[in-house]
């Protein structure tokens, strides 16, 4: 793979149009209560040594500890790649041919490396370009092209065909919508991946910041949660009680770490556990599943919404959430394009009578809609199975 040194002009948005990203209005959401439950993933309670960081994609887990690369499959242990046992994150990018996504982490020495085979990690570092450099974070720009990777003083950008620097010196990144935001000399930043331009935000001291699925940038702060709409950061949500320590995106929901406990923040209200769920010092890592990893003290939890679906719910994560990632989340994820969330176990209860017509029977129109892919056999009974457990 080709790769540039491009240096694009840096715009700061805000020094052109004044006022332009001033925290706006104050606008609080209500609080309502979660129900969390502990997710079980590694059904037979295999050692994993000192965790670094986690990632899955589909039904693959792969643990980033001392002891390598451990992937699961489906909860149980596969295989270990020991070869590498020193790791600073992970996390899933668009595939370095675009065909589909990697599980990928950063070693020790800031290699990127993917997995191959569902057991070894392979350095693709050259492919980007990077075999000299020392990556200290990823992410996806945009779950199907686009991947930025971190240098310290630069931001380099692969859109598949060609890998772009920028003199960025951009940390605690995340990515989304093309865009990527973090943090720069204290500050809270977006980098549009496409123009070049950064914009920043008067939002002082963030403890972290993400790019939400319509789009939209999410700060938090020590105490508080914003929210972009439109030019401005809105002020959603005030903790006064604890700080807000955390901040990820785990396939549409927005999780917050606030004190010891969990909360989820959606688009009218933020809906948060009771105290001492989680440990104070815990790290929140994302997963694919909609469910989020909390990292203390080299331990591995994970959580997810308790719903009230038991083994309905559970049905539906091990097999139709797989069909949603791969088929419907193109349109359906919240604020997609078909305007209709469907990325939770709750949505399609809702809409089970629609899902059995338009998904199962295909009338009086298909879905997905025709041209956009379709359900394989085994996919297709694992829906009609699932919607038969459904009351
Ligand atoms: C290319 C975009 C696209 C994809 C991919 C897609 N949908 Fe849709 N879907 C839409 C749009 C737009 C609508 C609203 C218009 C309509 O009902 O046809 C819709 C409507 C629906 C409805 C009707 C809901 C109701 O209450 O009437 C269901 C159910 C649905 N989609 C399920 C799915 C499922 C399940 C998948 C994946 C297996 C999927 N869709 C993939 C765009 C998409």
């Amino acid at each position: 793979m080709l790769s540039e040194l491009n240096w694009t002009r840096v715009l700061s948005v805000c020094a052109l149009l004044l006022g332009a990203c001033q925290s706006g209005a104050d606008s609080l959401l209500g609080e309502q209560a979660l129900q969390l439950k502990t997710v079980s993933w590694n059904a037979k309670s295999v050692p994993t040594g000192t965790v670094f960081a986690v990632a899955d994609l589909n039904e693959d887990t792969v643990v980033f500890s001392s002891l390598g690369a451990m992937v699961f499959t489906a909860g149980l242990p596969l295989y270990t790649d020991s070869s590498v046992q020193s790791w600073k994150s992970a996390t899933v990018i668009p595939a370095g041919n675009l065909a589909g996504s990697w599980l990928v982490g950063i070693d020790g020495n800031g290699k990127v490396r993917r997995l191959r085979d569902r057991s070894q990690m392979e350095d693709v570092s050259d492919r980007y370009g990077l075999q000299n450099d020392s990556v200290t974070e990823l992410v996806a720009a945009d779950p199907t092209t686009r991947t930025a990777f971190a240098l310290g003083s630069q931001l380099a950008v692969s859109d598949g065909a060609k890998v772009t620097r920028y003199p960025v010196a951009i940390s605690q990144i995340s990515g989304g919508s093309s865009r990527v935001s973090g943090v720069v000399d204290g500050a809270v930043v977006t980098f549009d991946t496409r123009s070049g331009n950064l914009a920043r935000y008067g939002v002082g001291a963030p403890v972290a910041t993400l790019i939400d699925t319509a789009g939209r940038l999410v700060v938090a702060t020590e105490d508080s949660l914003y929210r972009e709409s439109g030019d401005s950061l809105t002020k959603l949500y005030m903790s006064s009680d604890a700080p807000i320590r955390g901040l990820v995106l785990s396939s549409g929901v927005v999780w917050v770490q606030i004190g010891d406990t969990l909360a989820v923040l959606d688009e009218a209200e933020v809906r948060r556990a009771a105290a001492g769920k989680i440990p104070s010092d815990g790290k929140l890592l994302a997963s694919s599943t909609g469910d989020v990893w909390v990292l203390s003290q080299g331990t591995l939890q994970r959580f997810g919404e308790d719903t009230g679906g038991g083994a309905s719910e559970d049905q539906w994560k091990n097999t139709v959430q797989p069909v949603f990632t791969r088929l419907c989340s193109l349109c359906h994820m919240p604020g997609g394009s078909a305007n209709m969330d469907l990325s939770t176990y709750k949505s399609w209860v809702a809409r089970k009578d629609a899902m059995r017509k338009r998904v199962v029977e295909m009338t009086p129109s298909p879905m997905p809609p025709k041209g956009a892919g379709s359900l394989t056999q085994d996919e297709l009974t694992a829906v009609s199975a699932w919607l038969d457990t459904v009351p």
